[in-house]
Formats: C-alpha cells, structure tokens, sequence
C-alpha cells in the first residue's frame, strides 16, 4: 500500500521555496503541495492579531482540501506567532520555522549576532526567548526588513532587485553599536536565503550566514520516517491563494524547484 498523502509547505510567498529544497533532497519521493499565500503577503508588515487568526484558518481550510501527511510552516513570521494556535486546532504534525539563534551562537567567535527577519518576526518574544535560551553571552542585534522580501521575490521572478536593498538591510544591523564586531546573522525570514549571495555581497566585512532550514527538512523527514510514499511522486504543485500575474515569470524558478503545476483561484 503506498501513501500518496503529500508534504504541505506553507508560505506567504515564495520564501518556503529555501526550506522545501533541502527536504526534496532527503524526501525524494515524497509528493508535495507548496502553498503560498499571496491573497495576505506580506506577513511581516501584519499584526500579530491578523497572523494569528489567518494562518490557522488558511491551513485548516488547506488540510481539508490536500489531505496532507504533515504540514510545514515554511515562514518564521507565521511560525513565531501562530505555530500553537496551529499545533491546536489540527490534529496532524506540524513543523515550524524559527530564527536560528542556537546555532548562530554556538558558532559565532565575536559573540555578535544578528537577526535579520520581517518587522514582525524580530519583534516577537519568542526571539526574545530564543535569545535568552541559546546566546545569553551574546550582544543579539536585530533588524527586520520588508523591502527585502520584496527583493527575493523579485528575484525568482527573474528581476534584478536594486542592490541598495542589500546594502541598508545589512546596514540595519551593522551600524548598531557592537555591529562592527557581528560575525554571524541568522537569516530569520525564509525569503532571505534566496538572496544570501547579495547580502553576503553587500556585507561591510565578513559575515557568516545561518538559517533553519536544513535542520526542518531533517526533523520533516524524522517525522515521517517509515511511511510509504508513491514509487513515482508526480510533479509538484504549487497552489496561490490570489491571482498570480506575474505566473509566467515564477514558473521556471517554481519549475526548478519542482514545482512545474501552478495553480491559481
Ligand atoms: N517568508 C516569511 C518569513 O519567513 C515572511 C515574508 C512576508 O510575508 O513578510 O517570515
């Protein structure tokens, strides 16, 4: 008997897209549905009241209609805020993304770091418990960015993004006090990944880049250790939650990520 329930990636956009490649590699023939909200991007710039009753609602509405086998909240905005109100109102395993402060502070000499993530995400107390936890010895400075999620998803677009963007992003952290000492920044938004090659570009000196997800695909995979999955997984799908204009220009980046079906309400 195969399994043909798949793995539900969720996002408010493309952002999931950094998480669900390294659990591609350690799930091959697991199918998946990647789901990315764009009817309520960008998260970052919401409230925490408007995350909290969205999110569970959406995924509730979204587990009926896949049917998945677990979901993964690919997006740290909404993890950090909803992940327990999720956890809570479905029955199935859920994954969430959160800022990698522990591995950050376990690998940075200069016991500097930042957090670069949404305006949301780096407001939250979850951070302040993360960074309580895992880099009390740590000057822990962050910075939140909504332009450089925009800039990731132009990116896949296959747009050049204006490279100030970069620059201020970085700036945000490095001009406060200590951040001449930051040797290591968590990428605390699942957008960023997608552009790290531009921030490590724009970067005053050099800088070490962490993020989650190699350490989700990994738990993804524990969880779901010992099911069956389809001998052949199927193509990909990646479901919008508005009309998508730009469709044409994202399908080969979601193409490349296995994702060649997309569908749009
Ligand atoms: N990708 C999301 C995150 O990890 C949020 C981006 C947004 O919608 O602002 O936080």
């Amino acid at each position: 008997m195969t399994d043909s329930r798949p793995i539900l990636f969720f996002d408010s956009g493309v952002g999931g897209l950094s998480v669900l490649a390294p659990t591609r590699l350690l799930l091959p023939q697991a199918p998946f549905v990647y789901v990315a909200d764009n009817a309520g991007f960008p998260y970052g710039i919401k409230t925490e009241a408007e995350i909290a009753a969205r999110v569970p609602a959406l995924l509730g509405r979204l587990a009926e209609r896949y049917d998945p086998r677990i979901i993964v909240i690919a997006c740290n905005t909404a993890s950090t805020i909803a992940l327990a109100h999720v956890r809570h109102a479905l029955e199935l395993p859920i994954v969430g993304t959160v800022p990698a402060i522990k591995p950050a502070a376990q690998s940075s000499k200069s016991r500097v770091i930042g957090v670069l993530g949404t305006d949301a995400t780096v407001r939250q107390p979850y951070v302040d418990r993360l960074s309580a936890e895992f880099a009390s010895d740590c000057t822990v400075l962050r910075h939140g960015s909504a332009d450089l999620v925009q800039a990731a998803e132009a990116r896949l677009r296959g747009e050049a993004p204006d490279p100030r963007i970069f620059a201020r992003a970085m700036a945000g952290l490095t001009d406060q006090p200590g951040g001449d000492r930051l040797d290591t920044v968590v990428l605390a938004c699942t957008h960023f990944p997608l552009v790290e090659a531009e921030l490590r570009a724009a970067a005053p000196h050099p800088i070490d880049f962490v993020d989650g997800s190699a350490g989700i695909a990994r738990r993804t995979a524990y969880l779901t250790q010992g099911q069956s999955w389809p001998d052949v997984p199927g193509d990909g799908l990646a479901v919008f939650t508005a009309p998508l204009p730009g469709a044409d220009a994202l399908a080969p980046a979601l193409a490349a990520y296995g994702l060649s079906r997309i569908v749009t309400p």
